[in-house]
């Protein structure tokens, strides 16, 4: 019998607020739907104070999605926690997660406040907390350079107030594996009823430990793991989910009986996913969820994996649903058979997200020989985070070449209207973005531009991230189409509509981390 570690999953809040990341409203639903068929036992949505989006994002997850618990995070202020529990209030299972810092540094530097003060803070936090929420959980920012014999006393203060998991972050990454499992036993000896709380983790990752300094921790007894998909978050990142849950599940030997609750072929549909919406692509060697994690180059290599795959497989693709790239669908599907696969690949997609899904699928159906199920992934992705458009691209037509300059001619509809322009740049790619600049009367500044293929072959769709930035917002947009030249076309109408989308709620919505 294993014992079950919670996953407490930060995407969409300390993952968030990672440069780039920043996802709108229907991205976090969509988001949060896959978190929950993952089997994350807690989502923490957001941080419903700092902005009314957060507070909107945060209240929508708790509506939509019933399994996890939701939680909201809140500072010890009166507002915040108010806040939390008015957006956390619809959710089955309520969590508010509030937190201070604990370090010297943090106290004389940030909030200039003496221990007692921080102390007096954390129990009134807590018990305001407890009367919305049963399930409340403290945090002690900065906990890794804390005095331990003062972190004791905030723990067991907010114990006693009510307090239901008790997280210690190592919030600037600088702990080691040895250091924070000593620390976590500690905690746990010397908390006064300690096994009354879920002692539970957070790691970033600055040192590049944040996976090993969780693992030791919760060998040391905690029973909580705070991390992110894709391991995304404030500058190196947080721990990441998957290289966790792993572990546990490849070494069950080192795991010491412990496991999660995470439905592992659920954990690459979940990595794509975080990447069609946030833009950021993984490394190529990132562990687990990386193209090159499951390729093998070398002719040794591939000798011994094609005649026994454990010669140098210790997981297989399949168990973290990366599909084998098999024919899945041809031009001849029909909607029965196209939802099948859906239901199969573990995507839900209902209504208008499934007809546009449908329709994208045939047109692509038509111009490509092969289907994969990382092409499905990509289309359905490109067509549930659609959000309300004031720009569409309808159609553009491309001619370049090294005798001729490049001229697009784009079709677009603009806020109910049809509309055409035909503009020139210094490359195809930059004559489509000038049609569309026109068409939309808009000015943002182009900051990166970038192309992956989806799948092998020359035949496969290109999936395409433009970075854009106005008035010191900055987006990500994404298209995926077979024809690179479409998709640029369509990732940058929908950074664009991004933008947008943040102006209308400008002034409200300011981001505010933490
Ligand atoms: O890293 C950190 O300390 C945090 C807290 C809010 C838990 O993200
Ligand atoms: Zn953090």
């Amino acid at each position: 019998m294993s014992e079950k570690i919670q996953i407490f999953d930060t995407t969409l809040r300390d993952g968030e607020q990672s440069p780039g990341c920043s996802m709108n409203l229907s991205e976090k639903l969509a988001l949060a739907r896959q978190l929950e068929k993952l089997g994350v036992d807690v989502i923490e949505a957001g941080f419903p104070i700092a902005s009314e989006g957060d507070f909107e994002s945060v209240r929508q997850v708790a509506e939509a999605v019933r399994g996890p618990s939701i939680c909201g995070l809140a500072r010890t202020g009166r507002a915040d926690v108010e806040r939390a529990a008015a957006a956390v209030e619809p959710a089955a299972r309520p969590r508010i997660h509030t937190f201070i810092a604990t370090s010297d540094i943090h106290l004389k530097h940030k909030l200039r406040m003496s221990r007692a003060e921080v102390l007096e803070e954390v129990v009134r936090a807590v018990e305001q907390a407890r009367g919305y929420v049963d399930d409340v959980e403290f945090s002690a920012e900065d906990a890794t350079r804390s005095d331990p014999d003062y972190l004791v006393e905030v723990f067991s203060a907010a114990l006693e107030a009510g307090a239901t998991t008790l997280n210690v972050p190592d919030t600037v990454g600088y702990t080691t594996p040895g250091e924070y499992g000593a620390l976590m036993a500690t905690l746990l000896e010397r908390v006064p009823d300690s096994a009354r709380a879920v002692f539970s983790v957070h790691c970033h990752n600055d040192l590049g430990l944040a996976v090993s300094n969780s693992l030791t921790a919760v060998q040391a007894g905690a029973r909580q793991i705070e991390c992110t998909v894709n391991g995304i978050g404030e500058r190196a990142g947080n721990a990441s989910l998957e290289e966790i849950v792993m572990a546990l599940r490849v070494r069950p030997d080192q795991a010491q009986g412990l496991d999660t609750g995470i439905v592992a072929s659920e954990i690459y549909p979940s990595s794509r996913l975080l990447s069609s919406i946030t833009g950021v692509q993984v490394q190529l060697n990132k562990a687990i969820v990386g193209d090159n994690a499951f390729a093998h180059e070398a002719g040794i290599h591939q000798d011994g994996v094609l005649k026994a795959a454990i010669t140098y497989e210790i997981m297989t693709p399949e168990s973290i649903g990366r599909a084998s790239n098999e024919l899945v669908l041809g031009k001849h599907s029909g909607r029965h058979a196209f939802k099948d696969r859906l239901e199969e690949l573990g995507l839900r997609v209902d209504g208008d997200e499934f007809e546009r899904s449908f329709r994208r699928f045939k047109d692509l159906a038509d111009a490509k020989k092969v289907i994969y199920n990382e092409d499905i992934e990509a289309i359905v992705a490109d067509s549930v985070v659609a959000v309300d458009d004031r720009f569409t691209l309808k159609g553009l037509t491309i001619t370049s070449g090294d005798a001729t300059a490049p001229r697009a001619s784009v079709e677009m509809v603009v806020d109910g209207e049809s509309c055409n322009t035909v503009a020139t740049g210094v490359g195809p790619v930059d004559a489509i973005f000038a049609a569309i600049t026109e068409l939309t009367d808009t000015q943002s500044e182009l900051i990166r531009y970038q192309v992956h293929a989806v799948t092998a072959g020359l035949d496969a769709q290109g999936e395409v991230s433009v970075t854009i930035e106005e008035g010191g917002r900055r987006v990500i947009g994404n298209g995926v189409h077979e024809d690179v030249m479409v998709a640029s076309g369509k990732a940058y109408v929908h950074a664009i509509n991004k933008l947008e989308w943040h102006k209308k709620r400008r002034g409200a919505d300011e981001p505010k981390g933490i």
